[in-house]
């Protein structure tokens, strides 16, 4: 099973996946962990230039067609062999965060879908949601920003993109603005429901 969760900047999707590949691997289950951007040479290449406040002007295509390279990159390379071999992979972020993040820099929502033909969609995406106010101040603490974190009006875009599409594909939206522990039972109860059916 692939589960994505996805969410703004400073959702709290790493301490959440954190104590939710714990919880899980008491449970029995072999969970495989990863994020976009991925470890491989694009996703490297991804987090060295273009997320550096001072990159330079990179137009907004070549985001999503290098967030894209990276995806289908990493699906194949390091998704694909683990559901092969009966883990449960959890990724933080996927697709849906190009759609968001690529949409709220202004690409048409139907070029970026079709960019994502060569990759399957996760079996279960969540979105893990917060008002802006609350992500911005816990990515105050972090020490360096990354290039979209310091805009508010531009998270306030990707928040809508994903909470419309949320509405759209029928994603469902945990509210992440309470205790981890809340949002980690939320989690775990939609994905263990999800595997009953
Ligand atoms: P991270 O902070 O979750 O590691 O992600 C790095 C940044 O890249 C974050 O601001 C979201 C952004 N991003 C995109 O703009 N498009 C994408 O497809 C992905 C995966 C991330």
């Amino acid at each position: 099973m692939f589960i994505a969760i996805e969410g703004i900047d400073g959702s709290g999707k790493s301490t959440a996946i954190t104590k939710l590949r714990d919880r899980l691997v008491s449970r029995g289950f072999a969970v495989h962990v990863t994020s976009e951007p991925s470890q491989s040479p694009i996703g490297r290449l991804i987090r060295d230039w273009l997320l550096k406040p001072n990159s330079g002007v990179a137009h907004p295509s070549v985001f999503a067609l290098l967030f894209v390279a990276d995806r289908v990159q990493h699906y194949y390379g390091e998704v694909k062999p683990m559901l092969d071999k009966d883990y449960l992979v959890i990724s933080e972020r996927y697709m849906e965060s190009t759609l968001a993040y690529q949409g709220a820099m202004g690409l048409p929502m139907s070029w970026l879908i079709e960019l994502h033909r060569p990759v399957p969609r996760p079996d279960l995406t969540i979105i893990l949601d917060v008002p802006v106010d609350v992500a911005v101040n816990r990515l105050r603490s972090r020490r360096e920003l990354e290039v979209f974190e310091i805009n508010k009006d531009f998270l306030e875009k990707v928040r809508e993109i994903l909470l419309s599409r949320a509405r759209e594909v029928d994603y469902p939206v945990i509210n992440a603005d309470r205790s981890i522990g809340e949002v980690v039972d939320d989690v775990f109860d939609i994905i263990t429901r999800y595997l009953r059916r």
